[in-house]
């Protein structure tokens, strides 16, 4: 039997009254506004909502084996805010497990349109979860009352809702006070710090977007509507999900002093999942588990990459990579933007300058260099000299109108009822409805033809795939139609952005009252662009990964799209657009990358030295260090700017040699966090706020980050003190990885200014506690991989461990073809233990280093499995504390190295 409590919850916390919706804006409120909506009330001096606004109880709620369900009713049918008010509503709280749950409001009386991307949860009905973290109180228990639910995660509130909710056809407003002040999350936005600033209350529009992200409240390229909060000093978690595609915005706030959120959208339906942790990594775990397990990269997916826009043509290729390998910097994958095309096209190869892509791919292939080209999703529309367009057509592929009166006259020849806009190419541009499974079958078909011509390619950058047009609803681009679509009551805080000259919801794109025909889960349906526009890129990235596995035979490959949804990391990566050449955007990649890693895309990057503008020497070198530990490590810019790949500049070089040499040493334990990453929705790069929750001081750091626990990163990101960090330490003791010292060792954190020349690395610290792998570094990992193993131990007590595999095929770890082993060291005795050895794709791993940081005095001996080791393999540093052992342990065995 369930407790229905009466809660006193709209007492004096959060009861202050709530902002009106208006269409323009809080800053439009005046009085004569105002009195334009019968839901909003002028009232000191500004426009708010009537406090009649809400539903009610218009019966008993009925308890369900899996939770509750509850039928609400309008508290005053008279009043609205946009018209279309949904009169009855059903909301169901559903219970999956321990720590998950689910609260959903549908309209009782009509379907509405429903994210169409499938959650990891138990089927319906499951059985009640014996020791929910969780408890569901209502404030309405009685017909007549006012509709309220307060979510508890170990007693303590940290969802409540405000009675103010408001479900219309168009819009819907709900807002939720929380219990936490320490909140993450959202995007995609042009966020500079990673904790949400509440006293500064920003409204972030969330809709995907194309436009280069500048320094004013934006939304930009992918959709994530997930925040994660820390409730208190014991990091005690929980995130919730809000499950919409719609363009939507989000508040985080002070109301009254409690934080609160306030959500909008603009269709859809409301759809909440909660999460719960005793951490924020639990929480992370929980969410990753649920929208999808983020894909495998491949080994060589870990590698240095570099791209640029504005290749003249191979030979300009070929003469960058040369230089690259003149100056010995390790580079794994070669990029090539629209440039190979013919006129932009994709599938095509520009004649002249890129005649010789092919023979140029097979080259890379033969150093051990993977090649990933760009496609953008626009098909031309050059019929009869163009297959992808000719085919395309033939076969139904491309998003429509929604009925043939809205299709333009002056459409192009031979365009049908297809949407058509203005994308890179000459020709009008048509937009694959990548939902249908006849696209899907004709997308694996153009990528099939195009590897049969240019022998690769190894990976798919799919960008622009907001999808992008260029000048919609402006002066001579595509004109959308007035329907409710294009022109909603509410378009939220998008429309007002800077960078958005037409002000409205389709600009930059196509419109909202195009169509999708829809078939890849079995029933035909379709959508309107309006619902599904940010699910564009999440559909093409399933497309590509369709194709991928259509085309590849068993290999990973490598996804990295530019526009991303809630789960499509199970089938693409991300890096994240295009930033400037600026001190202020290298910083704020940090934040981008911690944000990723919450939504579960672990393998994310920038565009390392800035896309948009030229870079400076200087800015170049500290980015690319701090670029060596993006997760997805790739330099790139923007056709107009000079060229900044590392070997430009001797300096760069240099710092490119130590920064990527120390990533590439790292990388078996970086390719360890991506398998753990995979199979257990944890993260690879963590903010010290989640990694050590417990600790309130570090709530608020985003200018470090770690790999996993072990390893951690504080990269110098200010023009003006270019040459010195403060680093912030977590409890605990921590050696700098460039000299082998004991940086730090203390039981509470603490800062150290470090000085760092510009010939010097910056800072990467190992955690007292971790045992990494590692391995000799190369140019290359085709060639880093083939070196022995090593072991770098911090500390007298430290466990690790290593997840080996091809690096290339597919479903390794489900079909048993990898290697694991632990790594447990106290006591002075080190052991190893193979836990899995299927190796027979490889010849078996050898140890043949072990580095002790932080050894006391130099041990008499050292055994290995019990006969000591000749005195010349072991070599003691007294001034750092650090011996190093070297042998040739086969690791298909365990081992036992003690040091006596
Ligand atoms: C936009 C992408 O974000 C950028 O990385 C690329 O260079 C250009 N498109 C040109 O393809």
């Amino acid at each position: 039997a369930r407790l229905w409590t009466l809660l006193a919850l709209l007492g004096a916390a959060g009861s202050a009254p709530l902002e009106c919706p208006l269409p323009d804006g809080p800053d439009s409120a005046d009085e004569a506004t105002c009195g334009l909506y019968s839901a909003c009330v002028w009232e000191q001096g500004g426009c708010r909502l009537a406090d009649r606004v809400g539903y009610q109880l218009l019966e008993p709620p009925h308890v369900i084996h899996t939770g509750y369900e509850l039928l609400l009713g309008r508290r005053d049918s008279e009043i609205t805010m946009f018209g279309d008010d949904v009169e009855r509503l059903t909301v169901t709280a559903v219970e999956y497990d321990d720590n998950r749950m689910a609260l959903t409001y549908r309209d009782t009386d009509a379907a509405r349109y429903e994210v169409p991307v499938e959650l990891d949860v138990p089927p319906l009905p499951t059985p009640p979860p014996s020791d929910p973290q969780y408890a569901i109180t209502l404030t309405a228990t009685e017909a007549g009352q006012t509709f309220g639910v307060q979510v508890t995660h170990r007693q303590r509130p940290v969802i409540t809702s405000r009675p103010e909710l408001i479900y219309e056809d168009q819009f819907i407003e709900a807002t939720f006070m929380l219990g936490a002040s320490d909140l993450y999350g959202f995007g995609e936005n042009n966020h500079d710090s990673f904790r949400h600033d509440l006293e500064a209350g920003v409204t972030w529009p969330i809709f995907a977007n194309g436009h280069m992200p500048g320094d004013e409240i934006e939304n930009s390229y992918g959709v994530h509507p997930f925040f994660l909060g820390i409730e208190d000093d014991s990091g005690s978690s929980f995130g919730v999900l809000i499950l919409n595609s719609n363009a939507m915005e989000y508040r985080l706030f002070l109301l009254d002093g409690v934080p609160a959120l306030t959500y909008r959208t603009t269709g859809g339906i409301l759809d909440l999942y909660l999460f719960f942790g005793d951490s924020p990594l639990e929480v992370l775990q929980q969410y990753h588990r649920t929208i999808g397990l983020p894909v495998m990269p491949p080994y060589w997916g870990l590698g240095f990459q570099l791209c640029r826009w504005g290749y003249k043509s191979v030979q300009g290729i070929r003469d960058v990579r040369q230089r690259m390998k003149a100056a010995q910097i390790p580079q794994d994958v070669q990029w090539a933007d629209i440039d190979y095309m013919d006129g932009s096209r994709d599938f095509t190869i520009d004649p002249v300058n890129f005649k010789d892509l092919p023979d140029f791919i097979s080259e890379l292939h033969e150093e051990g260099i993977r090649f990933v080209p760009i496609y953008d999703p626009t098909i031309a529309a050059d019929f009869g000299t163009y297959g992808p367009a000719d085919r395309g057509v033939e076969q139904d592929v491309f998003a429509g109108w929604l009925n043939s009166s809205l299709v333009p006259e002056n459409q192009c020849e031979g365009c049908k009822d297809y949407i058509v806009a203005k994308e890179r190419t000459s020709a009008p541009g048509l937009f694959p409805n990548f939902f249908a499974n006849r696209t899907l079958q004709w997308w694996i078909d153009e990528i099939r033809r195009f590897i049969a011509v240019a022998g690769g390619p190894d990976g798919f950058w799919i960008d622009v795939n907001e999808p992008a047009a260029i000048n919609t609803n402006a002066e001579g681009g595509l004109q959308c139609p007035h329907t409710t679509l294009d022109y909603p009551p509410y378009p939220t805080r998008f429309v007002r952005c800077a960078f958005n000259p037409s002000g409205t919801v389709a600009d930059h794109t196509i419109c909202m009252a195009s169509v999708h025909e829809a078939d890849l889960d079995g029933a035909a349906t379709s959508y309107y662009h309006y619902d599904v526009h940010s699910l564009y890129g999440w559909s093409e990235s399933r497309a590509t990964r369709a194709a991928v596995r259509a085309t590849m035979a068993g290999r990973r490959s490598l996804i990295v799209s530019r526009s991303t949804y809630v789960g499509a990391g199970r089938w693409a990566t991300h890096w994240t657009g295009d930033n400037t050449a600026r001190w202020s955007d290298m910083k704020r990649s940090v934040v981008g990358i911690l944000e990723f890693s919450m939504f579960g895309f672990p393998h994310v990057g920038a565009d390392i030295c800035g896309f948009g503008g030229d870079t400076s020497e200087h800015l170049c070198l500290r980015w690319m260090q701090l670029g060596a530990f993006y997760p997805f490590s790739r330099n790139h810019n923007a056709i107009e700017n000079i060229d900044q790949d590392p070997a430009v500049w001797p300096s760069v070089a240099a710092a490119a040699r130590d920064a990527l040499g120390l990533r590439y040493r790292l990388l078996p334990y970086l390719y360890t966090l991506f398998w753990r990453a995979s199979e257990m929705g944890e993260t690879v790069t963590r903010p010290l706020a989640f990694q050590f929750a417990s600790d309130p001081t570090l709530r608020g750091v985003d200018t470090q980050f770690l790999w996993g626990d072990a390893v951690m990163v504080a990269p110098i990101l200010d023009e003006a003190s270019m040459t010195s960090v403060n680093v912030t330490f977590p409890a605990g003791q921590w050696w700098d990885l460039r000299s082998g010292a004991l940086a730090y060792d203390a039981d509470h954190s603490g800062g150290v200014l470090y000085q760092v020349a510009l010939d010097e690395m910056i800072p990467v610290f190992g955690r007292g506690g971790a045992a990494v792998p590692t391995q000799r570094n190369a140019t290359t990992t085709a060639a880093s991989r083939a070196n022995p193993f090593s072991l770098a131990v911090f500390g007298a007590q430290a466990t690790g461990m290593l997840f080996w595999d091809d690096g290339e095929t597919t479903d390794t770890f489900k079909d048993g073809s990898f290697y694991h082993c632990l790594f447990h060291f106290s006591d002075n005795t080190l052991d190893i233990q193979v836990t899995h050895n299927d190796t027979q794709w490889m010849p078996d791993p050898t140890l043949s280093e072990i580095s002790f940081y932080g050894v006391p005095s130099e041990p008499s001996s050292v055994s290995a499995d019990g006969a000591p080791l000749p005195a010349d393999s072991v070599v003691y540093e007294p001034a750092t504390g650090m011996l190093t052992v070297h042998t040739q342990l086969g690791m298909e065995a365990d081992h036992r190295v003690v040091l006596n």
